[in-house]
């Protein structure tokens, strides 16, 4: 085994996230990039937010995309537009980070909790019927399902859609940590009625700073989508036809964005190569992530599940790698959620794994060295 010893410079190698080794590779085309929209001060809805749009839509088939300023208001844009509010029940994980959650609340409406299968970390649809009865029960509206492409993968959205067509669900596909991957030949971004993405800069995708695009094939969808962006605006800024917000994308943004997408397949592709090197390296002592056989992902997390987490957790420490946990405390126990209901049978899987996960660094500039130490500091932590 090789030595694991960190050292100063050891300290440097290994970045949870590295976006400073990105600004190495794109860093001098950014630059101007963002110079470009100084000098021209359309910093609103400029040139550069427009081609965005359009390089996006492109990138995974969509026909409509709107962009926004963070992947929470793309989910709030979302139900705004589709009407959501009182009444309604929102089907969502508890297995995910807050904003899932949170926008159907801040609307009014109730969020119902479903739990996730244990091999995805994604929605389980068997849970989420249990969920639908549930709320049927309890005299709420099934509205829609907001299911979350975790980590970078796909949900089973054959299995998802089935639920919620005997149901009459609309889908909200929550892809913040997914645009790029593809569920059975199609690109994230149209496996929803409305797909909402952020490109908050830890994303595979992100930019430098919030930013969001909610993605949609309906053309009426797409239309309320633009009024809530900007104020429930109709064809001028004195026509008011719903409620909106300010939920523009700002244009040095859309140039940062630009210049990521210009190598985010190449970086897609090697962020790949690295999983699937942890996967050889691990799955003989930790539960190792699963990627369905009919899906790609964009690897937004490398997250392992073993029930001596912590002891894993404690040794990449000492030895100064980074970890994460996502997530420890899922939304349904914490406090201004737990008066909400959730599915029958409870989300035990859910309760599971936010004691037995542990993300590990994964970057597209993660060196075969570094990734080294961190494969022998986790089979030291389980020797
Ligand atoms: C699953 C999920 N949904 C929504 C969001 C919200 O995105 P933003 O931080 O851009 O508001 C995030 C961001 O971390 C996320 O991971």
């Amino acid at each position: 085994m090789r030595d694991t010893a960190a050292s100063p410079i050891d300290l440097a190698a290994v970045a949870f996230i590295d976006l400073q080794a990105q600004r190495a590779r794109i860093g001098a085309r950014m630059e101007a990039a963002i110079s470009r929209v100084l000098a021209h001060g359309g910093f609103i809805m400029g040139p550069e937010v427009a081609e965005a749009e359009r390089r996006l839509a492109q990138r995974c088939g969509a026909k409509h995309v709107i962009s926004c300023s963070s992947g929470t208001t793309a989910i709030v844009m979302a139900l705004m537009a589709e009407g959501v509010g009182r009444g309604d029940a929102v089907f969502v994980p508890s297995f995910t980070f807050t904003a899932t959650a949170e926008a159907p609340v801040i609307l009014g409406a109730t969020p119902v909790f479903v739990d996730v299968l244990p091999d995805t970390f994604n929605m389980d649809p068997a849970s989420l019927a249990r969920a639908v009865a549930v709320a049927k029960q309890t005299g709420l509206r099934p509205a829609c399902v907001i299911p979350v492409d975790l980590f970078g993968q796909p949900v089973d959205f054959d299995g998802i859609d089935d639920v919620a067509k005997a149901n009459g669900l609309w889908i909200l596909d929550d892809a913040a940590q997914s645009f790029g991957a593809s569920y059975k030949g199609r690109a994230l971004g149209t496996c929803g009625h409305i797909t909402a993405t952020s490109f908050y800069p830890s994303k595979p995708l992100g930019c430098y700073g919030d930013g969001g695009a909610v993605f949609t094939d309906d053309d009426e969808a797409a239309k309320k989508l633009r009024q809530v962006r900007v104020h429930g605006q109709g064809h001028d800024r004195n026509d008011n036809v719903r409620i909106g917000l300010t939920g523009r994308f700002d244009s040095i943004q859309a140039a940062v964005l630009l210049e990521k997408l210009a190598i985010f397949d190449a970086e897609c592709a090697e962020r790949n190569e690295i999983a699937a090197r942890y996967t050889a390296h691990l799955h003989n002592v930790v539960t190792t992530p699963v990627v369905r056989k009919d899906c790609t992902s964009v690897w937004a997390q490398y997250t392992i599940t073993s029930p001596r987490r912590d002891r894993i957790a404690a040794t990449l420490q000492a030895q100064h790698i980074p970890t994460a946990i996502f997530y420890p405390k899922p939304i349904h126990t914490q406090p201004p959620y737990r008066g909400f209901p959730v599915a029958s049978g409870g989300l035990p899987v859910t309760e599971r794994l936010s004691h037995e996960v542990i993300s590990l660094p994964m970057h597209p500039y993660l060196t075969a060295d570094a990734q080294d130490r961190v494969i022998a500091a986790v089979q030291t932590a389980l020797a």
